[in-house]
């Protein structure tokens, strides 16, 4: 656990372009099927955003600024009753924001076979992550 994250901060230090963006706002969304929970965790370096349980249907948002040399970094740790993952959910990298994000917000759907960002590129969800085994 620890090692993974150390891991996706190594692999999220890019150098951004796109220093016009100013506030950035981000998303959770429980989109699991049968009414199940979800429980949302995230984080920054600096902001520990708590646990969030979101009942089906139900999210969780936040905004914050991005700062200059844009180093903010925001992860999350989703579980529910079949699986959970840590992953990154703000990244200042143009890579990862033209194909998990649009110009300045993330959208992040939690789903029974995984967890899926809008991708403004491709104009419609995509699967970002599977789900670890419980
Ligand atoms: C949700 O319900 C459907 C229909 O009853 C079922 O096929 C599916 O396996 C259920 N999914 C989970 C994750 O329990
Ligand atoms: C943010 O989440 C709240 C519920 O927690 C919701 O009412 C609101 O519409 C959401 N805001 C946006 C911009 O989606
Ligand atoms: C449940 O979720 C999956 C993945 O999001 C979806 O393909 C499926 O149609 C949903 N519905 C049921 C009843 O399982």
């Amino acid at each position: 656990m620890v090692s993974c994250l150390v891991f996706l901060v190594a692999a999220c230090q890019a150098p951004i372009t796109n220093s016009l963006l100013n506030h950035f706002t981000e998303h959770v969304i429980n989109n699991l099927n049968n009414s199940s929970t979800l429980e949302a965790h995230c984080k920054s370096k600096d902001d520990d955003l708590g646990l969030r349980r979101l009942a089906a249907g139900t999210e969780f948002n936040w905004t914050f600024r991005v700062n200059f040399w844009s180093t903010t970094l925001f992860f999350c740790d989703l579980r529910w009753a079949n699986g959970h993952k840590a992953f990154d959910v703000y990244c200042p990298d143009d890579q990862f924001l033209a194909k998990k994000c649009a110009y300045n917000f993330c959208r992040w759907s939690a789903r029974d076979d995984g967890i899926y960002a809008f991708s403004e590129k491709k104009n419609h969800y995509v699967l970002a992550h599977k789900w670890d085994p419980k």
